[in-house]
């Protein structure tokens, strides 16, 4: 299976990706983590993305282009993705849809999160990440069992630099202006699949095993 996890930030999509993926056996790959861990590790390319990210723009299409490329390629997508955070331009979705067609692939469905902005906007404020395991909560929704501490690795929980309310706010306009078109292009492609994002965790998820189930 092929798929996309498209919508806004903070709509749930990292939550819902990886139980996902691996109930499927296929990759997950968020552009996202990637740059994350670019950054975390000083690479060039983490330097290069860190004033974007922590100014709530994207990171410039090339370089992001290039991640994808080389995970597409690897061994684990063979048996399929999930594309959590990308593509989020016009360009980067015309350059998936290049590779896929080299590679004589398809996309089997794009899955458009849906969620009121004040949801989204309580759900980015109250964020905590684990930055070992990258396992992720929220104080009030989803709160780990000991304060500020990872259930999973007992490492202190962290707020992402960019879910500070100034920063929320400038990527939920670049979500509008660059990523928000992607919704018509994929619905002109027969691809989209239009998902409630409310609710509880698990509430998410049966909707979502729902709609990728025919795929
Ligand atoms: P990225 O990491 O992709 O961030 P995002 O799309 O902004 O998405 P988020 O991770 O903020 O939200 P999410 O939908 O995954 O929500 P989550 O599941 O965490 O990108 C970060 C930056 O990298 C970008 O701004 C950009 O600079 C750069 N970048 C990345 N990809 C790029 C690309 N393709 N091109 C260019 N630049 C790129 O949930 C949010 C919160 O809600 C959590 O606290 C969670 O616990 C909680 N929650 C989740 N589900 C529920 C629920 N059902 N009920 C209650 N709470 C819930």
């Amino acid at each position: 299976m092929r798929v996309i996890f498209l919508g806004p930030p903070g709509v749930g999509k990292g939550t819902q990706a990886d139980a996902i993926a691996s109930r499927f056996a296929i990759a997950k790959i968020s552009t996202g983590d990637l740059l994350r861990d670019g950054v975390a590790n000083g690479t060039a390319l983490g330097l290069k993305a860190k004033e974007y990210m922590d100014s709530g723009g994207l990171v410039p299409d090339e370089v992001v282009i290039g991640l994808i490329e080389e995970k597409l390629i690897a061994p684990e997508s063979r048996t399929g993705f999930l594309l959590d955070g990308f593509p989020r331009t016009v360009a980067q979705a015309n350059t998936l849809s290049e590779i896929l067609e080299e590679k004589n692939q398809s996309l089997d469905k794009v899955v458009y999160f849906v969620l009121p902005r004040e949801e989204i906007v309580r759900r980015l404020s109250g964020r905590r990440s684990c930055p070992k395991c990258r396992a992720v909560f929220h104080v009030e929704s989803i709160p780990p069992k000991k304060e500020g501490i990872c259930d999973n690795c007992a490492t202190t929980l962290v707020q992402r630099s960019d879910d500070q309310p100034d920063t929320i706010q400038a990527r939920l306009s670049v979500y509008e202006e660059q990523t928000a078109p992607l919704i018509e292009y994929y619905r002109d492609k027969n691809n989209l699949c239009e998902l409630d994002g409310s609710g509880a965790v698990t509430d998410v998820q049966e909707r979502l095993l729902a709609a990728l189930s025919g795929s």
